[in-house]
């Protein structure tokens, strides 16, 4: 390696840690990512690698300490810089009003100024930094000592390991934060490991806290936790006069800060501010519970302060709980429109954080077993945001009648009556093409928000249709009159033509829309977008071999399989045919614009100097070529760059061509720009 490249290298890591701190930042702070995932997991790699080869390089605040280290024998404790109270809280207006006279008469001021911030329900954590640099997180504990969570918190992208020197950083920085997972995070994780056979958490604030306490940080990777800081616990070297100050210091510090927190003049500001909240509850991302009112003034806390459990300058105005108890009345069976069977509890109504609940999902046969849950059982049930109820758990109560026999799965089909098979912790109805259930699962699918997006055909005209035989299959959809319409239930000459016109837009769609709406075995969005991407067009991917599936990233062997099979049934193919022959026009996404360089494939290993490879990889792609991440026989070039590792042997070994920087630039140079044309 000449001297000049090894002096590179140090000057690369800097600037990478930086790029990625910064990238960081904006999505994950500031929600405004200035660049693609793929562009910054290429800076990432690249790090990853150039720590590898140069383990000196590695500093304390490297974003690849992000991956978590390795497990732990068990979770040390450590104190708190400062005790970590509780706070006081009611449902009641009048309990938050009671609050503020008591702040009012104990500074013996008329009016006091709040700070309100939304109440979030995750795990609570103590973050210290020292000199900037994220030293310690630890979980609230007994209050005085809490848990060392240091990697698992180094893991969640929001938390800066560095803070950001936009203010002069203080020597020490205690921040009191909580640790949550969104709904749509905790909804993937539960799936993931129901699908394992493993037991789903029962709520997101368990599913966080779990995960931060896993002795293994890497667990923690990947599952989306996110953290919002709140309080300053404790500070040297910095000082201020109002808690809104610290949220502002902390912003600048690229702590990442609730954007709702709000200064309020007076304690009516701050009941219409929990009801503003409130009516947002449902389509939050994630859960609150309530929304805290604090005192502005420091020097006003310092003099009111606090019980041995809760400061007396805040208080929780919190939601309704959206936990109740209640008695599952029959434990029944649905079947989804890829034919699992579901076990759902059919439940006593109960009126759940305003909603009447009337069912729970409890997921498969093996849950069912170890929560054993019967019918008749009395069960904490719970709700969160637009998530389906689930039983939380069976709650033993003294009246209760003697149990009924522990629950099975039916033998046949509760829709079509075909026997059932098992996979695993599933059962499923193999009838794929004429169980009603899973065809009409099939057509609400289809007119989804994120497929076709057909506004009017839920569940209950799809039932009908299916029902009544107007739609055999998803293209007979395309094939109703106005007549077959007026005959359902629910239906007069307006909601018709709303619902023929909705049909007659969703036949203007997109490939990635279209190829999600068919219920691919296994393809979800994001998978559509990966196969469209790579075919370009339906005939395209209808013509792929499972080789050719294999070769799309992110699609393994068996997902390559399912959706080979699914496309070369002649029923797909038929219903395929009927849908275009039917006005459907699913427009090919731009497929990777065909360039000089179409059909090759490139991997990079060990630096370059000229530019990043993120740059790289777009140019490589402008001219039509894929760039990939792992050395195979379908990789046509190797860019190898100074301190290349085990991918330049493997790709020695396999006899690949392997190129340099400067001849990897040649190439790009004569390249002609096609695509500008
Ligand atoms: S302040 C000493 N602010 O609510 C005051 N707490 O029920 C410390 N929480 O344990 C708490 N959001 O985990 C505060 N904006 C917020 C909060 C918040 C959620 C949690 C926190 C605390 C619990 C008390």
């Amino acid at each position: 390696m000449s001297s000049r490249k090894a002096a590179a290298a140090p000057r690369r890591a800097a600037e990478l840690r930086r790029l990625i701190r910064e990238h960081d930042h904006l999505y994950h702070v500031c929600d405004a990512p200035v660049i693609s995932d793929e562009a910054y997991d290429t800076l990432v790699r690249e790090l990853v690698e150039l720590e590898e080869r140069h383990p000196e390089l590695r500093t304390a605040d490297s974003p690849t300490l992000r991956v978590g280290g390795p497990p732990l024998d068990a979770l040390a404790t450590e104190p708190h810089l400062a005790p970590m109270l509780s706070l006081d809280s009611s449902l009641k207006e009048e309990d938050a009003r009671r609050f503020d006279a008591r702040v009012r008469q104990a500074l013996g001021d008329p009016e006091a100024r709040y700070v309100v911030e939304p109440k979030l329900d995750g795990l609570s954590v103590e973050i210290v930094y020292e000199e900037g640099l994220l030293t310690r997180a630890s979980t609230r504990g007994d209050g005085l000592r809490g848990e060392v969570v240091t990697e698992s918190c180094r893991t969640i992208r929001s938390l800066p390991l560095r803070l950001r020197d936009a203010r002069p950083v203080p020597a020490r920085l205690a921040v009191r934060g909580e640790v949550i997972l969104g709904l749509a995070a905790f909804e993937r994780l539960n799936a993931a490991l129901v699908e394992a056979g493993e037991e789903p958490f029962a709520n997101p604030r368990n599913a966080a806290a779990g995960t931060i306490r896993q002795l293994d940080p890497r667990i923690a990777r990947g599952r989306g936790l996110e953290v919002f800081c709140y309080e300053l616990m404790a500070v040297e070297g910095a000082s201020f006069q109002r808690h809104a100050d610290v949220l502002d210091a902390f912003r600048e510090w690229g702590l990442r800060v609730d954007a709702r927190a709000r200064a309020v003049a007076g304690i009516d500001e701050a009941v219409a501010y929990r009801e503003r909240i409130f009516a947002q509850r449902d389509e939050l991302p994630h859960e609150l519970d309530g929304v805290v009112i604090k005192l502005d003034s420091l020097a006003g806390r310092e003099e009111m302060g606090a019980t041995s459990h809760h400061p007396r300058w805040a208080f929780a105005y919190k939601f309704e709980s959206r936990k109740e108890v209640t008695q599952i009345l029959e434990i029944a069976v649905s079947v989804g429109r890829t034919g699992v069977l579901t076990p759902f509890a059919l439940l006593r109504p109960v009126d759940i954080g305003g909603a009447t609940i009337s069912k729970a999902s409890l997921h498969n046969r093996e849950e069912v077993a170890r929560k054993d849950v019967r019918d008749g059982d009395w069960v904490r049930v719970e709700r969160a945001g637009d998530v389906i109820p689930y039983v939380a758990e069976r709650v033993e109560r003294e009246d209760a009648a003697p149990r009924a026999a522990p629950f099975a799965m039916p033998p046949a089909c509760p829709m079509c009556g075909t026997p059932v098979q098992e996979k695993g912790p599933f059962t499923f109805c193999p009838n794929r093409l004429a169980c009603p259930a899973q065809l009409e699962g099939r057509i609400e699918h289809l007119a989804s928000r994120h497929a076709l997006d057909i506004a009017g055909l839920g569940e209950r005209t799809a039932r009908q249709l299916v029902a009544r035989g107007l739609v055999r299959n998803l293209a007979d959809l395309f094939a109703l009159g106005e007549e077959d319409l007026l005959a359902l239930e629910g239906f007069a000459t307006l909601s018709a033509r709303n619902l023929l016109e909705a049909l007659d837009r969703a036949r203007t769609t997109d490939l990635e829309r279209f190829l999600y709406g068919l219920s691919i075995p296994d393809v979800g969005r994001r998978t559509a977008a990966d196969l469209v991407g790579h075919f370009g067009s339906l005939d395209a991917l209808l013509a792929a071999a499972r080789e050719d599936l294999l070769s799309v990233d992110g699609v393994g062997p068996a997902m390559a399989a399912a959706i080979h099979e699914f496309l070369q049934e002649p029923e797909t193919r038929e219903v395929i045919r009927l849908m275009l022959e039917r006005g459907v026009q699913p427009r090919g996404a731009d497929p990777r614009p065909a360039g000089p360089l179409s059909g090759r494939t490139f991997v990079f290993t060990g630096s370059l100097d000229s530019m990043s490879r993120a740059a790289a990889q777009a140019k490589l792609e402008e001219l039509g070529a894929e760039v990939g991440s792992s050395i195979g026989r379908k990789v046509d070039v190797v860019v190898a760059g100074p301190g290349a590792g085990s991918k330049l042997a493997k790709a020695e070994k396999l006899g690949l061509r392997i190129v340099d920087e400067a001849e990897f630039l040649r190439m790009l140079d004569e390249a002609p720009a096609t695509t500008s044309a």
